[in-house]
This record gives C-alpha cells, structure tokens and sequence, in this order.
C-alpha cells in the first residue's frame, strides 16, 4: 500500500520551551490504515498530529528539523488550501470550530470556503448527516446540542471536505459514555465504509485498538512502539513503565501468560478473553 505520510528525523521545540516536544520521529504511515495514537499527557501526541496536518510549522513558533512529507510532498511546500484538502482536524473541542448558528450552515461553511457548488454542498451535507446521524438536527443552533452531537457536528463538517486523512485528537475527551459511544461507531462506519486514512488520539484504550490497524506510543517526545495491536500488547511490564495502562483484558491475559496458562495472540475483547479464560478452565477440568 501507498505510503502517504512519511516523517524523517523530525525533531521539533517550541519556542521559549527548553527541551524538544518531538525528537528525532521517524514513522511511515500508509493509505486506508486506521492509526490509533496513545500515551501518557504532555508526551507529544497533539504535537506530533499538529505535524502531520501542517499546524506544526505554518502556524507556530519554534525549531523545526526535518521533515513531513504527505503523498510525496514536503508540508512547508504546500499552502493552507492544499493542506485542507489533504488533511481534516477534529479537536477535543468541538465548540471551538463553530462559525455558524445552524448545523447545516456548520456543515456548509468549509464547503463554501473551497468554492463546491450549491448542489454539491446539498448532496454532501445529505451524506454527511446521513454518517453521523444528524438528519434531524440540521435546523437546530450547533450551540444548543449535546456534547456527543457536537462532536457530531464537528467530524461532520471535517469529513464534508472530503479531506484524504482525518486526524481526530481526543475527540470523546469530554463527552459523556453515550456520546462517547456515538464517535466510537463513526469512526467504525468511516473506517469500513469510506476507507480513510483515519489517525484518532484516545485515551479509551481498549475501543481504540478494536478499531485499529496500527497503535503508536509516543513517549516523552518519541515513538516508543507502533504496532498492530495484538504486538502492541505485548511485553506488559514496559508498556506500564511507559506511563500506558493496558487495557483490563491484556492485563489479564498477561497474567494468565506469566502463570503459564496461556501463550496465545493479545486481545482486548471482552467476549474472546472470557473464551480464553473458559477453555482453560475446560482444560483444567479436564485434567482432573
Ligand atoms: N503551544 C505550546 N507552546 C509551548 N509548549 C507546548 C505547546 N504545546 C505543547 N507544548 C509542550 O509540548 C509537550 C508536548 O505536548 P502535547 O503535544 O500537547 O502533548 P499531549 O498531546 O501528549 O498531551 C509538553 O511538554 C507541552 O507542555
Ligand atoms: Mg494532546
């Protein structure tokens, strides 16, 4: 598959900050793949996704060594219109991106900003309300909605742009478990419908790695592992002096491993760790 983000060597510091936020990254990221980004606060995850959309150096001060290169060219070459096509960006916040006083005028505003016609605007707001289920609330003021259809709101006027890779920093952080579950399922339908490239940072472990294909760890700055997930898990005892708390089912497994027991692939569904834990149990009383 197409590589599509490559990073080399990047080591980024902000200005009047005394050490780097990002050191020496390397990382090679290829189309249709759903990265799943974790680590500890203040290890450099909203830094290294600001890189990957261009924020990081057009928009701030500081060092810039290295480079980011997205679908074969260099992110300081290419203008801030090229980067919205290439790259959406949802915030944690979802507030902090309304312009407008209606859903649909949300949903229509970027779209009227790369110039999209009247009727290509409707049928793309048809199909983005359509994803994210905000048929019924088009009319309503984005102001006046939950915090899960914001957030709603917010991927939806993101993926109205069509953008090639949609970047997601902690997008449930300050949603309630319902809305939570609302972004978790869009994400699932962006991923087996629409075959993005999808980079979510999140904090909720083990519904991230069900919907990954890769999960990096960035660590004070570095890519301390990037993985599938079942790799990923392995080695519990350093992922914990990483600062991550695995998933209650990996430490489970894990445990289960050290006794011995098992010595199968890392999970972090629920339904196949019980599985595993009842054919032991089988095996166990079949020994009797
Ligand atoms: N705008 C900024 N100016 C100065 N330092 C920053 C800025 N944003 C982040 N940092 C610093 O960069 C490091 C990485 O932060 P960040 O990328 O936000 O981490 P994370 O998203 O993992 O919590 C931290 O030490 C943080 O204090
Ligand atoms: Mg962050």
């Amino acid at each position: 598959m197409e590589k599509i983000i490559e990073i080399n060597q990047l080591t980024w510091q902000y200005t009047d900050t005394d050490h780097p936020a990002l050191e020496d990254v390397s990382l090679e990221i290829e189309e249709n793949m759903f990265i799943g980004v974790c680590g500890p606060n203040e290890s450099g995850k909203t830094t290294l996704v600001s890189c990957i959309k261009g924020l990081i150096p057009h928009n701030f001060i500081g060092s810039y060594k290295g480079e980011v290169r997205l679908f074969g060219k260099n992110i300081r070459d290419l203008n801030a219109q090229e980067l919205a096509k290439y790259v959406g960006f949802v915030f944690a916040d979802p507030e902090a991106q309304f312009t407008s006083m209606s859903v649909e005028e949300e949903l229509a505003f970027g779209m009227e900003n790369i110039g999209l016609g009247s009727d290509e605007i409707k049928e793309r707001i048809q199909w983005v309300a359509d994803i994210t289920g905000l048929e019924s609330l088009l009319d309503k003021s984005p102001y006046d909605l939950s915090g899960g259809q914001k957030q709603r709101v917010a991927i939806a006027s993101v993926l109205a742009m069509q953008p090639r890779v949609i970047i997601l920093d902690e997008p449930t952080s300050m949603l309630d478990p319902i809305g939570k579950d609302s972004i978790f399922n869009i994400c699932a339908r962006m991923k087996e419908e629409l075959h993005m490239t999808i980079i979510m940072v999140e904090h909720t472990l083990d519904r991230l790695a069900r919907l990954s294909d890769r999960l990096i760890l960035v660590h004070q700055g570095k890519i301390a592992r990037y993985a599938e997930p079942e790799r990923f898990f392995e080695n519990v005892g350093e992922l914990l002096e990483l600062g991550l708390n695995p998933p209650a089912s990996i430490v489970f497994l894990d445990q289960l491993k050290q006794a011995g027991l098992y010595d199968g692939p890392m999970t972090t569904s629920v339904e196949e760790t019980i599985e595993i834990a009842q054919s032991i149990c089988a095996r166990k009383e079949a020994i009797k």
